[in-house]
C-alpha cells in the first residue's frame, strides 16, 4: 500500500510516522511519500521519519518530493495536512479579529474564515489531481478548517473523509481517568468539527459520564480551560473549542494580553527542527507533545485502514449529514461516530438533540455553508455574508470591518482580491 502525505514537511509528521511504525499490523505500508514545497523541511522531517521506521523495524520505504504529481502517483490514500501561508498566515488570523473585540483563532470565527478562503481552492486543486491520477484513492483531510474543507471535497464528488483528533483525545483521556483500555470507551460525540459535545461515555455498555462528571470534573474542566460549573450544568463534556463561545469576551481579553498561539508554535517548531536535524534522533521527541496533534496518528491509521480494508468499524469522523441531524441540510458535514468501510463514512443514527446544542450547530452550519460559498466564488459580499452569519460576529459594523481586515491581510492568497 502506498500513502502520500501532502504537507509532509510539517513538524507534526513524526507523530504520524510513530503511529505508522507502531501500528504496522493494522496498516501495512509498503511506501510512504512526503510531499511538500519546502525542501529543507522535507529533508529534516524525512530523515527522521526514516530513522523512526528503521528503529522500529518497519520495512516500508519512505521518500519525499516537492512534486505533487510524482508524490500522489499510485497512492491508495492521500492524507492532507497542509497549511497555506504557514504559521505567519495563522498569526494574522489569530491577531486582526481582536481589533474588533472578536476572537482570534485559526478555525473559529473570522480567522477560521480566512483560513478557509486560503485553503479550499488549493485543496480542491490537489483533490482534482488525485482523482485524475488514481480515481480510487481516498482523501483523508486533516487540513483545517476540517468541516468546511471536507464539505468542499464532498460537494465536488471526491472520495473524502475529514479527520480531527478531538474525539480520540477524549477517548484516551477518559480511559486514563477510568483506568480502562481506550478501546473500551465508546463516545457519543456529536456536532460539527471543533463544535462538539460528549453526550455519553460508555464502558461495557454502561454510561459512565455521570461518574466522570462527579469524580473527575475538576481535572476535565482544567484541561478544557472552562470553569467546572459549566460541566456540572451542561451534564455533557464540550470540546476545548466551546470556550471560544461560552467565554468569548473573557477569551478575547486573554488573547489580547499574550503572544499568539502561532508565535508559540513557531518557536516550538524551530526547536523541533533542530532536534529533527540530529542524525542520532530516531524517535518522536517529547517536545512534540506541546503541539496540539496528540493521537492524530492513531486516528489516521484507524481511518485509512478501515477505508482500504473495508472493515466497517465505528470511528468519529467528518462526513455528509444525509439526514442524521434532521435540522441540517443533507450536504452539511457533521462530526459524529460513523461506520467506516470501502464505501466511506456513514454516520450512525443520532438521538434527538436538545435545542441548546441544535441551535448552535445549525447556526454554525449556516456559517460554514456561506464560508464555503465565499471560498469557492470569492467577492467582498460573500465574505461579509459569512462573517455576518457567524454567531460570534453577527453585527453589521464588525462584519464590515472584519471583511476589510480579512481581505487586506490575505490578498496574496486570494485570486479574486
Ligand atoms: C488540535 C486540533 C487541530 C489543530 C491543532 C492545533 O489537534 O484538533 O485541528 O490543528 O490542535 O495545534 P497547534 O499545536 O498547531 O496549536
Ligand atoms: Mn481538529
Amino acid at each position: 500500500m502506498k500513502l502520500a502525505v501532502v504537507g509532509g514537511g510539517s513538524t507534526y509528521t513524526p507523530e504520524l510516522i510513530d503511529g505508522f511504525a507502531r501500528l504496522r499490523d493494522v496498516l501495512p505500508l509498503a511506501e510512504l511519500v512526503l510531499v511538500d514545497p519546502a525542501p529543507d523541511r522535507l529533508r529534516m522531517v524525512g530523515g527522521l521519519a526514516r530513522r523512526i521506521f528503521a528503529r522500529q523495524g518497519h520495512p516500508g520505504r519512505i521518500t519525499w518530493t516537492d512534486d505533487l504529481a510524482a508524490g500522489i502517483d499510485g497512492a491508495d490514500a492521500v492524507l492532507l495536512q497542509l497549511r497555506i501561508g504557514g504559521q505567519a498566515a495563522r498569526n494574522q488570523d489569530e491577531t486582526w479579529p481582536l481589533e474588533c473585540g472578536c476572537v482570534g483563532q485559526e478555525t473559529t470565527g473570522a480567522g477560521g474564515l480566512a483560513k478557509a478562503l486560503r485553503t479550499v481552492p488549493v485543496v480542491l486543486d490537489i483533490a482534482e489531481r488525485v482523482r485524475r491520477t488514481n480515481p480510487d484513492a481516498w482523501i483523508i483531510d486533516f487540513t483545517n478548517p476540517v468541516g468546511i474543507v471536507t464539505r468542499a471535497l464532498l460537494q465536488a464528488g471526491h472520495k473524502a473523509v475529514g479527520l480531527c483528533n478531538v474525539a480520540i483525545g477524549f477517548q484516551r483521556k477518559f480511559a486514563a481517568l477510568l483506568g480502562v483500555a481506550p478501546d473500551q470507551v465508546v463516545l457519543e460525540h456529536v456536532g460539527l468539527n471543533h463544535l462538539t459535545w460528549e453526550r455519553s461515555v460508555r464502558v461495557a455498555g454502561e454510561d459512565v459520564l455521570p461518574e466522570l462528571l462527579t469524580e473527575h470534573a475538576d481535572a476535565l474542566a482544567a484541561d478544557l480551560r472552562l470553569p467546572r460549573h459549566v460541566l456540572d450544568r451542561l451534564g455533557t463534556v464540550p470540546s476545548y473549542y466551546l470556550r471560544y463561545y461560552y467565554q468569548h469576551d473573557a477569551v478575547v481579553e486573554e488573547l489580547r494580553g499574550k503572544p499568539s498561539r502561532a508565535a508559540e508554535v513557531a518557536a516550538i517548531e524551530q526547536q523541533l527542527l533542530t532536534l529533527y536535524a540530529d542524525p542520532a534522533l530516531d524517535e518522536k521527541p517529547e517536545l512534540l507533545s506541546r503541539r496540539g496533534g496528540a493521537y492524530y496518528s492513531e486516528a489516521a491509521v484507524a481511518l485509512t485502514s478501515s477505508l482500504l480494508a473495508d472493515t466497517g468499524d465505528t470511528q468519529v469522523v467528518n462526513a455528509r449529514n444525509n439526514g442524521t441531524l434532521p435540522f441540517l441540510p443533507d450536504d452539511a458535514v457533521i462530526e459524529v461516530p460513523a461506520t467506516v468501510d470501502a464505501t466511506g463514512a456513514t454516520p450512525l443514527p443520532v438521538r434527538p438533540l436538545e435545542p441548546l446544542y441544535a441551535g448552535l450547530i445549525a447556526h454554525v452550519t449556516a456559517y460554514e455553508q456561506l464560508a464555503l460559498d465565499a471560498a469557492l466564488h470569492g467577492g467582498r459580499d460573500r465574505v461579509f455574508a459569512a462573517l455576518l452569519s457567524h454567531p460570534l460576529i453577527g453585527q453589521i459594523d464588525h462584519a464590515d470591518r472584519l471583511t476589510d481586515l480579512l481581505i487586506a491581510h490575505n490578498r496574496e492568497h486570494l485570486t479574486w482580491a
